[in-house]
Protein backbone atom coordinates (compact mmCIF):
# COMPACT_ATOMS: atom_id res chain seq x y z
CA UNK A 1 0.00 0.00 0.00
CA UNK A 2 1.08 3.32 -0.88
CA UNK A 3 2.00 5.45 1.92
CA UNK A 4 0.74 8.67 3.15
CA UNK A 5 3.84 10.87 3.72
CA UNK A 6 6.67 11.10 1.45
CA UNK A 7 9.35 11.27 3.99
CA UNK A 8 10.01 12.55 7.11
CA UNK A 9 10.66 16.22 7.74
CA UNK A 10 11.66 16.46 11.41
CA UNK A 11 12.00 13.27 14.10
CA UNK A 12 10.57 13.26 17.65
CA UNK A 13 14.37 13.76 18.99
CA UNK A 14 14.98 16.04 16.93
CA UNK A 15 11.97 18.17 17.87
CA UNK A 16 12.29 17.54 21.55
CA UNK A 17 15.88 18.87 20.99
CA UNK A 18 14.53 22.27 20.17
CA UNK A 19 11.52 22.28 22.10
CA UNK A 20 14.42 22.17 25.05
CA UNK A 21 16.69 24.77 23.36
CA UNK A 22 13.60 27.10 23.43
CA UNK A 23 12.41 26.76 26.64
CA UNK A 24 15.84 27.96 27.90
CA UNK A 25 15.75 30.56 26.08
CA UNK A 26 12.00 31.77 27.34
CA UNK A 27 13.56 30.76 30.98
CA UNK A 28 16.55 33.38 30.35
CA UNK A 29 14.00 36.17 29.05
CA UNK A 30 11.37 35.83 32.05
CA UNK A 31 13.37 35.19 34.78
CA UNK A 32 11.52 36.67 37.69
CA UNK A 33 8.73 36.95 35.75
CA UNK A 34 5.22 34.91 35.72
CA UNK A 35 4.10 34.77 32.21
CA UNK A 36 0.65 33.29 30.45
CA UNK A 37 1.39 31.10 27.90
CA UNK A 38 -1.48 30.92 25.48
CA UNK A 39 -1.88 27.73 23.47
CA UNK A 40 -3.67 28.14 20.15
CA UNK A 41 -5.97 24.91 19.87
CA UNK A 42 -5.42 22.20 18.23
CA UNK A 43 -2.48 21.88 16.13
CA UNK A 44 -0.01 23.29 19.05
CA UNK A 45 -1.05 21.32 21.66
CA UNK A 46 1.85 18.49 21.87
CA UNK A 47 4.61 21.67 21.60
CA UNK A 48 2.59 23.70 24.21
CA UNK A 49 2.68 20.74 26.18
CA UNK A 50 6.55 19.49 26.11
CA UNK A 51 7.25 23.26 26.27
CA UNK A 52 6.08 24.39 29.32
CA UNK A 53 6.69 20.73 31.02
CA UNK A 54 10.20 21.82 30.41
CA UNK A 55 10.52 25.32 31.72
CA UNK A 56 11.60 26.07 35.38
CA UNK A 57 10.15 29.51 36.05
CA UNK A 58 6.65 30.09 37.34
CA UNK A 59 4.03 30.33 34.61
CA UNK A 60 0.24 30.68 33.53
CA UNK A 61 -1.58 28.94 30.78
CA UNK A 62 -4.96 29.33 28.49
CA UNK A 63 -6.35 28.28 25.42
CA UNK A 64 -7.69 29.80 22.33
CA UNK A 65 -9.16 28.65 19.51
CA UNK A 66 -9.36 29.87 16.51
CA UNK A 67 -10.85 29.28 12.63
CA UNK A 68 -9.15 30.36 9.22
CA UNK A 69 -8.90 27.48 7.39
CA UNK A 70 -11.82 24.93 7.33
CA UNK A 71 -10.51 21.90 6.10
CA UNK A 72 -8.84 22.84 2.54
CA UNK A 73 -5.01 24.12 2.60
CA UNK A 74 -5.61 27.09 2.01
CA UNK A 75 -6.19 30.28 4.55
CA UNK A 76 -9.28 31.94 3.94
CA UNK A 77 -7.94 35.11 4.85
CA UNK A 78 -10.42 35.35 8.00
CA UNK A 79 -10.41 34.78 11.61
CA UNK A 80 -12.93 33.55 13.74
CA UNK A 81 -12.57 33.63 17.61
CA UNK A 82 -14.18 30.06 18.92
CA UNK A 83 -12.63 30.06 22.20
CA UNK A 84 -11.26 33.31 24.02
CA UNK A 85 -9.07 33.49 26.88
CA UNK A 86 -10.69 32.71 30.35
CA UNK A 87 -9.49 36.01 31.79
CA UNK A 88 -8.36 39.35 31.00
CA UNK A 89 -4.69 39.95 30.34
CA UNK A 90 -3.89 43.36 31.69
CA UNK A 91 -0.32 43.89 32.41
CA UNK A 92 0.45 40.28 32.25
CA UNK A 93 3.06 39.18 29.86
CA UNK A 94 1.98 37.00 27.34
CA UNK A 95 3.44 34.50 25.06
CA UNK A 96 1.22 32.95 22.12
CA UNK A 97 2.35 29.55 21.09
CA UNK A 98 1.46 28.15 17.55
CA UNK A 99 2.43 24.77 15.80
CA UNK A 100 3.23 27.32 12.57
CA UNK A 101 3.38 30.58 10.78
CA UNK A 102 1.97 30.16 7.35
CA UNK A 103 0.54 33.15 6.07
CA UNK A 104 0.78 35.01 8.85
CA UNK A 105 -2.92 35.61 8.91
CA UNK A 106 -3.62 34.08 12.48
CA UNK A 107 -0.63 35.45 14.56
CA UNK A 108 -0.53 38.55 13.04
CA UNK A 109 -4.79 39.00 14.32
CA UNK A 110 -4.10 37.03 17.16
CA UNK A 111 -0.88 39.72 18.00
CA UNK A 112 -2.98 42.92 17.63
CA UNK A 113 -6.19 40.96 19.48
CA UNK A 114 -4.13 40.46 22.70
CA UNK A 115 -2.11 44.07 22.45
CA UNK A 116 -5.16 45.67 22.43
CA UNK A 117 -6.18 44.32 26.13
CA UNK A 118 -3.25 46.08 27.72
CA UNK A 119 -0.76 43.41 28.52
CA UNK A 120 2.78 44.32 30.15
CA UNK A 121 4.26 42.39 26.46
CA UNK A 122 3.12 39.89 23.86
CA UNK A 123 5.58 37.43 22.05
CA UNK A 124 5.19 34.76 19.80
CA UNK A 125 6.47 31.30 20.19
CA UNK A 126 5.82 28.98 16.92
CA UNK A 127 7.75 25.68 16.53
CA UNK A 128 7.41 25.91 12.48
CA UNK A 129 7.69 28.85 10.26
CA UNK A 130 6.90 28.53 6.52
CA UNK A 131 8.13 31.95 5.65
CA UNK A 132 7.50 31.04 1.72
CA UNK A 133 3.90 31.31 2.45
CA UNK A 134 4.08 34.90 4.06
CA UNK A 135 1.16 37.20 3.50
CA UNK A 136 1.06 39.02 6.36
CA UNK A 137 4.48 40.01 8.34
CA UNK A 138 4.73 38.93 11.78
CA UNK A 139 7.35 39.30 13.99
CA UNK A 140 8.54 36.30 15.28
CA UNK A 141 10.20 35.82 19.14
CA UNK A 142 11.14 32.17 19.64
CA UNK A 143 10.89 30.35 16.53
CA UNK A 144 11.93 26.10 16.29
CA UNK A 145 12.59 25.32 12.58
CA UNK A 146 12.32 27.05 9.37
CA UNK A 147 11.01 24.63 7.45
CA UNK A 148 9.77 24.66 2.90
CA UNK A 149 6.63 25.27 1.80
CA UNK A 150 5.25 22.06 1.75
CA UNK A 151 2.38 19.73 3.22
CA UNK A 152 3.30 18.95 6.45
CA UNK A 153 1.92 16.59 9.35
CA UNK A 154 1.91 14.95 12.76
CA UNK A 155 3.34 16.50 16.34
CA UNK A 156 -0.60 17.97 16.25
CA UNK A 157 -0.57 19.35 13.15
CA UNK A 158 -3.33 17.73 11.13
CA UNK A 159 -4.65 17.25 7.10
CA UNK A 160 -8.47 17.04 7.20
CA UNK A 161 -8.15 16.14 11.11
CA UNK A 162 -5.85 13.13 10.65
CA UNK A 163 -2.27 12.39 11.74
CA UNK A 164 -2.46 14.68 14.23
CA UNK A 165 -1.29 11.82 17.11
CA UNK A 166 2.02 10.54 14.96
CA UNK A 167 5.28 11.30 16.65
CA UNK A 168 6.79 12.68 14.12
CA UNK A 169 6.45 15.36 11.73
CA UNK A 170 5.95 14.11 7.92
CA UNK A 171 5.09 15.38 4.35
CA UNK A 172 2.21 14.42 3.36
CA UNK A 173 1.56 12.95 -0.09
CA UNK A 174 0.51 14.74 -2.70
CA UNK A 175 -1.87 11.70 -3.50
CA UNK A 176 -3.33 12.17 -0.18
CA UNK A 177 -5.09 15.35 -0.82
CA UNK A 178 -5.76 14.65 -4.49
CA UNK A 179 -2.69 16.24 -6.73
CA UNK A 180 -0.79 13.67 -8.33
C1 LIG B 1 -3.00 26.35 11.65
C2 LIG B 1 -1.97 26.76 12.67
C3 LIG B 1 -2.16 28.24 12.78
C4 LIG B 1 -2.60 28.63 11.39
C5 LIG B 1 -1.41 29.19 10.67
O1 LIG B 1 -4.20 26.16 12.32
O2 LIG B 1 -2.16 26.12 13.89
O3 LIG B 1 -3.17 28.57 13.71
O4 LIG B 1 -3.07 27.45 10.74
O5 LIG B 1 -1.74 29.61 9.39
P1 LIG B 1 -1.66 31.12 8.92
O6 LIG B 1 -0.30 31.65 9.28
O7 LIG B 1 -1.83 30.99 7.43
O8 LIG B 1 -2.78 31.88 9.55
P2 LIG B 1 -5.47 25.44 11.70
O9 LIG B 1 -6.44 26.49 11.26
O10 LIG B 1 -5.03 24.42 10.70
O11 LIG B 1 -6.16 24.76 12.97
P3 LIG B 1 -5.64 23.58 13.94
O12 LIG B 1 -4.47 24.15 14.72
O13 LIG B 1 -6.81 23.31 14.83
O14 LIG B 1 -5.25 22.41 13.09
Amino acid sequence: MQSDFSRVLLRREEIGKRVAELAAEIDRDYAGKTPLFVGILKGSVFFFTDLLQQLHIPAQLDFMSVSSYGNGDQTSGRVRIMKDLDRPIEGQHVVIVEDIIDSGTTLSYLKRLLESRNPASVRICTLLDKPDRRRTEVAVDYRGFVIPDEFIVGYGLDYAERYRLEPDIYVLDPHVYGKE
